[in-house]
Formats: C-alpha cells, structure tokens, sequence
C-alpha cells in the first residue's frame, strides 16, 4: 500500500466529489471528509471499485472545533499525505446585519478556522519530506465584493491572501512543495440550493461544470500555479477586478442582477 494518500473536504458533492472521482482515477487512495457519510460510503464504495484504491471516509463537521481537530490529528498522523483539498464551504444570502450572526460565524469557522488547522497539520510533514501539495477552493468572489455575500466575498479573500502567503514561506524554505488557490465562478453543484440563490440570474454562459473546475485545478498543480482561475470570462473579471478603480468596481457589483438576487430573503436551510 504505497499509493499515494489524497484527502479532500467536503467530498459528498460538487467539486469535492469531482477531485474525488479524479484523483481516484490517477490512483491516489483518498480521505473524504464532509458531514453525510451516507454519501461518503456510498461514493466511497464506487471508487474502490472502480479504481482498485483504498477509500477511508470521515464524517465530521469542519466548523465545529473537536470535529476540525480530529480531522487534522487524522492528517498529521498519515505519512503517505500527497495532497490536501480545502474544498469544503458554503454560500449564503442576505444582508450582512440582517442575516443570522450564527451562520456568519459558522462560514468563519468553516472557510477560515478549518483551513487554517488542516493546512497547519499537513504542511510542516509535506515540507519535511520534500513533497506533496495543498489546492484551497476559494473563488472568483475573493477578488470582488457582493451586497448580499459580505462574509463570503471576506473569507475567500483571506483564503486568497492565505494561500499567497504559504507560497512566499514555502519559496523562502526552498521547498518544492505546492499551494494553489482555485478560484471558480458559478459552477454547477449543489451550492446554489444550500445558499437558497436563485440560478436564473447568472447567464447561461458564465456557468462553468464541477469537471472543468477539477481539470483546470489539476492541470495548474502539474504547472505548480499558484492562481488557478478557470474560463476565459473569469480570468477576464479578475483581471479588471485589479485594474479599474475601486469606484467603478463597487458601481459595477452594486448593479449585478445576481448581487441584487442575493439581497432578498433568507437561506431556510440552517
Ligand atoms: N459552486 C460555485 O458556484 C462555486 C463558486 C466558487 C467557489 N466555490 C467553492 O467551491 C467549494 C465547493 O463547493 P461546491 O460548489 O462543490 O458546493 P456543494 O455542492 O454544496 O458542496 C459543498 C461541500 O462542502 C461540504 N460541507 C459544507 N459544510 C460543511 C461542514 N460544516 N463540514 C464539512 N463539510 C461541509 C458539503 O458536504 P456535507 O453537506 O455533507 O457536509 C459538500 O460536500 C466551496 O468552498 C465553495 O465556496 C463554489
């Protein structure tokens, strides 16, 4: 059993499962972490059958402190850990002082707190060896802002500057380990029902599949790219999102009719 050990969180769904399919099929073995474990097994079993690889799951909580800390115990604990997928997360809408204080903190947790554990328990073994590779899902949304994702917008950003920083500290260390920040905009999952967003407010073209998010991702670990921002479209917002000034940015993320979506109502899935 000398297959190299890839873990992914929030792999009962969307991208996670897609990395999971993926991965599987270049014969990592996998640790799959998210709160369903009925969907973990049952995707668990798929691989292992179809790929011939040991499928480990671990259902846990990432935004609740003990369940982040026995995951990361879990990591820090497997010599063969080659990759790390902080991929775990989740949307929500409503006006920042509106929406439940409750869940702005859980998405804290979640997008900043859990990242920040696991990756602490990975990394310094991976240095130590000489390699292996951590990919963060951030988003597009860390380079703007949205009326109605104030705390998403903010915990991507610092997801972004977080990943940024552990590249100058791994390149400071010489170290040939890698960090990738993966940066999508809307794609198709699950993520859209849990937020309680409307999809029809997004043009049909800007939507991009869980498949080529994971391709684009992987693709940018073989070239060790530190941003990895999938479609033409997008590359093109990020890029503007750095050049026009900051006024005409804020007119422009006021004004979008999927920004305005975001303002109405509250998720009614806690
Ligand atoms: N879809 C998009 O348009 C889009 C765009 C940019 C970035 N992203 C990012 O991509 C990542 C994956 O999202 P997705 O689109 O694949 O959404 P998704 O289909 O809703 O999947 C989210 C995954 O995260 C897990 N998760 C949520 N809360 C968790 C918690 N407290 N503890 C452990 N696992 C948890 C879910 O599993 P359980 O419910 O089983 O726990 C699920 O496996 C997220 O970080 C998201 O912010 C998505």
């Amino acid at each position: 059993m000398n297959r190299p050990l890839a873990a992914i969180t929030g792999a009962s769904a969307g991208i996670g499962s897609v990395f999971a399919r993926k991965l599987a099929a270049q014969g990592y073995d996998l640790l799959l972490v998210a709160r369903r474990q009925d969907r973990l097994r049952e995707l668990a079993a798929e691989l292992e059958h179809a790929c011939q690889i040991h499928v480990e799951t671990c259902a846990a909580d990432l935004s609740v402190g003990g369940e982040m800390d026995r995951v990361a115990a879990r990591l820090a604990a497997e010599p063969r850990l080659d990759l790390l997928v902080n991929n775990a997360g989740f949307g929500a809408k409503g006006r920042f002082y509106e929406a439940p204080l409750d869940e702005q903190l859980r998405m804290h947790r979640l997008h900043i707190g859990a990242i920040l554990r696991l990756t602490h328990a990975a990394l310094g073994a991976m240095v130590a060896r000489g390699r292996g590779a951590i990919v963060n899902v951030a988003s597009v949304a860390g380079f703007t802002r949205s009326p109605g994702s104030v705390s998403y917008c903010a915990t991507k950003a610092w997801l972004n500057a977080f990943t940024e920083g552990l590249y100058l500290d791994l390149r400071s260390a010489r170290s040939p380990v890698v960090v990738q920040a993966l940066c999508p905009g809307f794609t198709h999952s699950e993520f859209h029902d849990v937020a309680g967003v409307e999809r029809s407010s997004v043009p049909p073209s800007f939507w991009l599949t869980a498949d080529q998010v994971v391709d684009a991702s992987l693709e940018g670990l073989r070239r060790k790219k530190l941003f990895v921002v999938p479609g033409w479209r997008y590359k093109l917002i990020v890029g503007l999102a750095y050049r026009i000034p900051q006024r005409l940015r804020l007119l422009f993320e006021g004004a979008s009719p999927h920004n305005r979506a975001k303002l109405t109502g509250q998720r009614d899935r806690a």
